[in-house]
């Protein structure tokens, strides 16, 4: 639920500006707001090139999660916006922009810029596959970026608050935020999640992967969530998304079924539901949009949650810091290096 709204009411309706906008400022937008968000976010999509440099020169092997991160962060230093809201619509507008260019840059190529009039969800699209994509693909990945916009305190976004905390400002944040993000058991799940559906092939291996992986002790990627411990609201849409892509498509239904296979053995052996990643990833696949761009392009909606939190978090600061009980061994002597 987004600010009261169940997800799948906002799935059905709602496009997404209009959700972001619900994120962060609470409440949908009138028509003359929401045109006014639009704009202002399409009108600050332009990267400044020296963050592309730096980009850039990380070179061909940089992974382009860490590429993007990279880069969120010597966006502080190269803006110079002088207020917190200027530095956040910014943040919000262009992790979209770095995140279609965070495989191609390193890689030496030219940036893929945005175009101009289209909305943010059809925009990153055009910019991650360089094709035009039916309308039916672009309602489903502006969907899923409707998902993947906030989770409450998931580690990223935590991790956003925690620096937010200290009053750093929102670069830091999103900065942070994209680090905790990276791995494979929050956001990194997505990348994962399609390299193990490739590499299982059919839907008669999924058991045997199964069994394979649960007696070396490894986890199914893709499955299990800290919250959702019957299904993920997220993911049963998405299914269903995916399963009308491949039907509108015209191309087999073997994706489909492989993805159901590996869930109804996941849940017979494991008691566990796929979550939003799982099937984020097949629909991501039949996008067209190459692997590595997956967990960025996750980041691209997150920044908005995280920015909501940031807000939310030095609306009514204070510094968040754990205690931790200290457990060992107490007034020992020093000894002196070589008597050790
Ligand atoms: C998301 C996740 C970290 C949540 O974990 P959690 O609530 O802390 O649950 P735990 O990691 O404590 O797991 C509880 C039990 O289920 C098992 N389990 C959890 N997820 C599993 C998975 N994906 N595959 C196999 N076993 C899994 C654990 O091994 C543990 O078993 P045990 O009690 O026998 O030790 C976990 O389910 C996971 O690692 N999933 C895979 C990564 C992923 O898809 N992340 C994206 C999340 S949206």
């Amino acid at each position: 639920m987004y600010r009261g709204y169940p997800i799948s009411e906002l799935a059905e309706n709602a496009g997404f500006e209009e959700t972001a906008y619900l994120i962060l400022k609470g409440s949908l937008p009138k028509r003359a707001e929401l045109g006014e968000f639009a704009s202002n976010l399409s009108g600050r999509m332009h990267v400044d090139p020296r963050v592309f440099s730096v980009m850039r020169e990380l070179g061909t092997d940089a992974h382009p999660i860490d590429a993007l991160r990279t880069a969120v962060s010597a966006m502080g230093s190269i803006e110079r916006l002088r207020t917190v809201g200027e530095q956040q619509t910014s943040i919000e507008a262009k992790v979209s922009v770095l995140a279609a260019n965070c495989h191609r840059v390193p890689r030496g190529e030219d940036p893929w810029e945005p175009r101009k009039g289209m909305g943010f969800a059809s925009n990153l699209l055009q910019m991650l596959t360089r094709r035009e994509a039916s309308e039916y693909e672009r309602w489903v990945f502006e969907r899923v970026l409707i998902f993947y916009m906030e989770h409450d305190l998931n580690a990223s976004s935590f991790t956003v608050r925690i620096v937010a905390s200290t009053l750093a400002d929102p670069y830091a944040a999103a900065t942070a935020g994209l680090a905790a993000l990276k791995g494979p058991l929050h956001g990194g799940a997505n990348e994962v999640a399609m390299q193990m559906l490739l590499e299982i092939g059919e839907p008669a291996n999924a058991a045997g992967y199964v069994e394979r992986s649960l007696k070396e002790g490894k986890k199914v990627i893709g499955f299990g969530h800290r919250v959702y411990k019957k299904f993920d609201p997220r993911a049963r849409l998405c299914k269903e998304y995916l399963r009308e892509m491949l039907k509108k498509g015209a191309s087999d239904d073997r994706l489909y079924r492989l993805c159901d296979a590996l869930e109804k053995e996941m849940w017979e052996r494991k008691r566990l539901p796929p979550n939003l990643d799982y099937y984020a990833a097949p629909i991501f696949h039949l996008l067209g949009i190459e692997i590595p761009l997956y967990t960025p392009i996750f980041a691209a909606s997150r920044a908005f949650g995280w920015m909501a939190h940031y807000d939310e978090q030095v609306a009514e600061n204070k510094l968040i810091r754990p205690d931790a009980t200290y457990v060992g061994p107490s007034d020992l002597k020093y000894l002196p290096l070589d008597m050790r």
